[in-house]
C-alpha cells in the first residue's frame, strides 16, 4: 500500500512518491519538544526532504501541559531554523495541540499556531489511550470558534474504533495519516486502522510525525 508498495530495490528517493509532497505533520523544530534536538539534526532532516523532493512541511510542535511551548518561543525557534536552512523546502510553523486543560486556556485566549494557507485550521491529539473528558464537545467548541480541526493520527488511537471514526467524519473533523503507521512502525493494530482509513478514504492530510532522522532513514531504506 502506498507509499510501500514500490518496487523492490528502488529507494524512496528513486520512487519519486513524495515529489511535491506537503507533510502536514513533524517535530522537526530543534530543541522545543521530544523531537529533534539540535539544529544540525534538523538541517540534515531538510537535506533528505529536498533528496525525496518533498516541496513542503509544517513544523508542529507539543503543545501540552507536560510540554508547554509558548507562541512567541516557538516563533523565536522558527525565525532561528528559517534563518539558518537555505534550501528548497517551504517551511511553516504551526502546532500539535493535546486537547488538554492548557489547550483550552489557550482557545479562550486565542492563543494558537494554527494550520492551513488560511490559518483556519488546528492540529489536535489526544492520549493514545482514553479520550478526554467530552471529547466530542471540545472538538465542537473549537469549531464555534472558527477552527476546523484535524486529528493527528487517528488510526494510533487504540480507544478509537470505526463507529468512532464514522461519527468523527460526520463531525467535519478532518484526519491525518501517520504515513509511517501504513509500515507498521507503531504496530500492528494502529497498521490495520490506517489501511481500513485508507481503503475508507477518510484521510484529508498526510504527514511523517517524523522526531528524529532515524524514522526517515529506515523508511528510506526499508
Ligand atoms: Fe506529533
Amino acid at each position: 500500500m502506498w507509499p510501500f508498495s514500490r518496487k523492490r530495490h528502488q529507494t524512496l528517493a528513486d520512487s519519486g512518491i513524495f515529489r511535491g509532497f506537503t507533510d502536514w505533520h513533524s517535530h522537526i523544530l530543534p530543541g522545543v519538544d521530544d523531537g529533534v534536538q539540535t539544529m544540525e539534526e534538523a538541517l540534515q532532516i531538510l537535506k533528505k526532504y529536498e533528496e525525496l523532493e518533498i516541496k513542503e512541511v509544517w513544523l508542529t510542535p507539543h503543545i501540552m501541559e507536560d510540554i508547554p511551548n509558548t507562541t512567541a518561543h516557538l516563533k523565536e525557534r522558527f525565525n532561528e531554523l528559517q534563518a539558518a536552512y537555505q534550501g528548497s523546502v517551504t517551511l511553516n510553523l504551526a502546532s500539535e495541540n493535546m486537547l488538554d486543560n492548557l489547550f483550552e486556556e489557550r482557545l479562550e485566549k486565542n492563543d494558537l499556531l494554527p494550520i492551513g494557507k488560511n490559518k483556519d485550521h488546528l492540529l489536535v491529539e489526544t492520549s493514545y489511550f482514553n479520550p478526554p473528558m467530552g471529547l466530542y464537545d471540545i472538538l465542537q467548541h473549537i469549531q464555534s470558534k472558527g477552527y476546523y480541526p484535524i486529528l493527528a493520527h487517528p488510526e494510533r488511537y487504540t480507544y478509537m474504533g470505526k463507529g468512532d471514526y464514522r461519527k468523527l467524519k460526520a463531525m467535519g473533523i478532518k484526519f491525518q495519516l501517520n504515513i509511517p503507521s501504513l509500515a507498521g512502525i507503531y504496530g500492528k493494530e494502529a497498521q490495520k486502522k490506517a489501511e481500513w482509513l485508507t481503503e475508507q478514504n477518510l484521510y484529508d492530510l498526510k504527514g511523517m510525525d517524523l522526531h528524529k532522522i532515524g524514522l526517515l532513514d529506515h523508511l528510506i531504506c526499508s
